[in-house]
């Protein structure tokens, strides 16, 4: 922390207030896995099913942070590290605001996901662990990317010549080369709905 001489400031309306009025919690689902495994694609899925059923939910998703918030990081473990923490701090945000945060970004490393976790506090973090073999996402290679990995024009790549620490302790796990999209998102969604009932709030929000 650079900044000294700062309070804290506590509002009048409570994290706890603004759920009640919506009906259900926030909280962040953070999905992680390599690049091609289909994170993305899920988070939307499941956006979609939850705004039908009426539930404020926002996709935060790597490729498109990295163009605004995270315009200025790279993939160096730093980067990446720098880049997980100012997701967790916005998700928590999101989340005390009354979303249900959907996030997708590889988070390679145990201790950043740990860390995520961490920051969200009293407020409901759901790791799930979007899981399909590197040679599955390789040969989906979406965006060219592990092509162009492989021929050494992209240094540091997930799953090439940068590590995946892959979850020891994942909430959820789906092996999306098994199952298919739809089947992924209702899988996750069963899992979801009962966490985002407001019947019992944590203590302090
Ligand atoms: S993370 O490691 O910091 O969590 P993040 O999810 O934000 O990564 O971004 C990953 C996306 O950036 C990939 O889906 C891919 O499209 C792109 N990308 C570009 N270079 C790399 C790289 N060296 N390693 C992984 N992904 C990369």
């Amino acid at each position: 922390m650079k900044s000294t001489n700062i309070v804290w400031h506590e509002g009048n309306v409570t994290a706890a207030d603004r759920w009640r009025r919506n009906g259900h919690k926030g909280a962040v689902i953070w999905l992680t896995g390599l690049s091609g495994s289909g994170k993305s694609t899920l988070a939307h899925g499941l956006e979609k099913e939850l705004f039908q059923r009426s539930f404020h939910a926002y996709v935060l998703d790597g490729d498109n942070i990295r163009h605004g918030l995270n315009a200025n990081l790279g993939f160096s473990p730093r980067d990446r590290e720098e880049n997980i923490r100012r997701v967790a701090e916005m998700a928590r945000i999101m989340a005390d605001c009354g979303v249900v945060v959907l996030t997708g970004f590889i988070s390679p490393y145990r201790k950043d996901r740990r860390r995520a976790r961490r920051i969200a506090g009293g407020i409901d973090f759901v790791e799930v662990y979007v899981d399909a073999p590197l040679d599955v996402c390789e040969q989906r290679d979406p965006k060219n990317l592990y092509k162009k990995a492989r021929a050494g024009e992209i240094k540091d790549f997930t799953g090439i010549d940068a590590p995946y620490e892959t979850p020891e302790a994942a909430e959820i796990t789906v092996r999306t080369d098994r199952a298919t999209v739809e089947e992924s998102v209702a899988f996750i969604l069963e899992k979801l709905l009962p966490r985002l009932k407001i019947d019992r709030l944590p203590i302090g929000l």
